[in-house]
């Protein structure tokens, strides 16, 4: 959630700043600005909208400097406009920001009372009045940045600029990721290692609460106490960072189809060579009691479906929870339970901070996570990762089938030690879970069938997904993935919900898709089916060919996928729910991969 970029370099840094900005637009996409130091002189350049327009504007009014700054904009206070945009500049001070400051109403009252007048509807601009306020009152910049970052309440990742100060950057990170980036005789400051990925190899990240004074020289380092902090440089290894579309027209359509060979990948990773026992060192469930899951958005999805593997396959009871609930309801927590975060960035603020709150009352926290360096891995006791790859699409779409498999994968451990199942039982499940990329192959060759029904689904106002066990939490899935990139009202529930209130949603206007692989719960799903049906629903049949056969006459539709062995069907169905909101985004003509109003790696509350 907002980009941030900063480089004391060789050469000229506006274009180096709009390259990273475009590996960051990920992040948000609402504005895009620079600032830049030439011949002493501070001036900036910002336009609102994607990150083209700048590059326009750039092209008409360039800016010229070796050391610059850089931010895309995901908005929180303000509209998006140029003067809400970053970087925000007051007197000699340009500051980009991502996170919120809490206390910005009361610093503005502060700022406004010394006479100082505010430009922008932001809490940012409070953070570059109040450095120029400091420098004013005689203050060196890095004293007058020290002094700024004491005053600040709330979550944020700040890089400021200084007016007559071209070989100068103060970093500072509290609540939101920053990475300084180390070149030779040049230094970087971005929001993560894909940014810095053009620029150099060498990372180092900061720690919560630290700020750094960036040269070219190199980077000072200070903990949130002030003291000189000793942080380790790490090489981030190029392949972890590619950012390319590779051929296909947009990042989720690459996604999509990398699913085979990532999750093949992360099998191997998690499984031992002859493919036949769990791999996982350090993971005994003997002893829990009980397992807390929390995650965001997607990851909240993969949590609920992970819910019904750990009861079933372990026995294990488990709570779901999304993070931004769970963090303030502060509920009890067993100390022999275990506390998992599941998350593709690894940054979320509130599963960040759900963490925070679990770490000394539960037995162990483990994280799954796309990201092995981000805070989550990082602050949990153990990190498993997910292997899906670098994910650039806004709509979460290989990290969730990834995030299943490491969930399955766990909810085998702790059956086997919890004895609830014994090796043969184990045996059969690995092997169910090793036809799984093929099988996903095989399903990807429905998307010429899919782009026919998708044409047909963006007609629509509002769909329904109905799904049941652990195929109800993967029509949440579907219907917020539709929801995201193609912006069609969809909603998914529990079939046998669908008579307690949304039956009456029900006519021939609202598709209705069906979950529905032929498992123990398919005639009960065919029975909900059949009540929509009855109402002149139309219905989308997902299943098998068996199932299809016995229950697809008088469907609207029915698209036929691979036999998979219960209860693993959702990370395979998970493959034509993100293919149907694909088409129906492209159907109707939305930015599939920057959704209006969302961005990826949500580090504000
Ligand atoms: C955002 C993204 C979603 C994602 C969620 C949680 O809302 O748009 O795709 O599922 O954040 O992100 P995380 O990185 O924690 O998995």
């Amino acid at each position: 959630m907002c980009g941030i970029i900063g480089i004391l370099g060789h050469h000229e840094a506006a274009p180096l700043l709009v390259e990273a900005l475009k590996r960051l637009e990920y992040r948000g996409y609402d504005s895009a600005g620079i600032a830049t130091v030439n011949k002493g002189r501070l001036d900036r350049r910002r336009a609102v909208g994607k990150l083209v327009n700048l590059s326009d504007l750039l092209v008409h009014e360039p800016l010229a400097g070796k050391a610059g700054i850089g931010h895309t904009r995901w908005a929180t206070h303000g509209v998006a406009t140029v003067r809400n945009a970053h970087p925000h500049k007051a007197g000699p001070v340009a500051v980009v920001h991502n996170g919120i400051i809490e206390n910005f109403r009361e610093l503005r009252a502060e700022i406004a009372e010394a006479g100082y007048a505010f430009e922008s509807e932001t809490d940012t601009e409070t953070v570059a009045l109040l450095a120029q306020l400091y420098m004013a009152r005689g203050m060196t910049p890095v004293e007058a940045a020290r002094e700024t970052l004491g005053r600040l309440h709330g979550a944020f990742a700040l890089c400021f600029l200084f007016d007559g100060e071209e070989d100068l950057m103060i970093a500072a990170r509290k609540g939101s990721p920053l990475a300084i980036g180390h070149g030779d005789g040049e230094m970087f400051v971005g929001s993560d290692a894909i940014a810095l990925a053009p620029l150099t190899d060498r990372i180092t990240y900061l720690e919560e609460g630290d700020w750094a004074v960036v040269t070219r020289k190199g980077a000072q380092i200070y903990d949130a106490a002030g003291r000189l902090a000793n942080r380790s440089e790490t090489r981030i290894q190029i392949d972890a960072t590619r950012v390319e579309k590779a051929g296909y027209k947009h990042f989720m359509a690459k996604e999509i189809a990398e699913q085979p060979v990532v999750l093949a990948d992360a099998l191997k990773h998690y499984l031992t060579a002859d493919g036949k026992a769990l791999h996982l060192p350090g993971v005994d469930f003997t002893g829990v009691d009980r397992l807390t899951l929390v995650a965001c958005g997607t990851a909240s999805y993969a949590c609920h479906v992970a819910k019904y593997w750990f009861e079933r396959l372990a026995g294990l009871p488990v709570d779901v929870d999304v993070a931004s609930e769970f963090r303030y309801r502060e509920p009890p927590l067993s100390p022999a339970s275990w506390a998992v975060f599941v998350s593709q960035s690894g940054e979320t603020a509130d599963t960040l901070a759900a963490l925070r709150y679990a770490q000394d009352k539960v037995a162990r926290t483990l994280a799954v996570v796309n990201v092995p360096t981000s805070s989550i891995a990082r602050e949990s006791d153990l990190a498993l990762p997910i292997l899906a790859g670098v994910e650039i699409g806004v709509a979460s779409t290989k990290a969730f089938t990834c995030q299943l498999l490491v969930l399955a994968l766990l909810a085998l451990k702790a059956g086997r030690d919890r004895g609830v199942l014994d090796d043969a039982a184990l045996a059969g499940h690995l092997e169910t879970l090793g036809t799984l990329p093929g099988l996903m192959n095989h399903t990807l060759g429905l998307s010429a069938d899919i782009t026919r029904v998708a044409e047909k689904l963006a007609e629509a106002q509002d769909i329904l997904f109905l799904g049941r066990g652990p195929m109800f939490p993967l029509a949440l899935e579907g219907a917020l993935k539709l929801k995201e990139i193609s912006y069609i009202h969809a909603e998914g529930y529990a079939s046998g919900e669908l008579k307690h209130g949304p039956i009456a949603l029900i006519d021939q206007h609202v598709p209705v898709i069906v979950l529905a692989p032929r498992d123990g719960l398919f005639d009960k799903t065919v029975s909900n089916m059949q009540e929509v049906m009855a109402r002149h629903g139309k219905v989308l049949l997902l299943s098998d060919a068996a199932g299809v056969a016995e229950a697809g006459q008088g469907c609207w539709k029915t698209l036929t996928l691979p036999e998979v062995a219960e209860p693993f069907a959702p990370i395979l169905y998970a493959i034509p729910a993100q293919l149907l909101a694909y088409h129906t985004a492209i159907a109707k003509g939305t930015d599939v991969d920057q959704p209006r109003n969302l961005a990826k790696s949500v580090t504000v509350e």
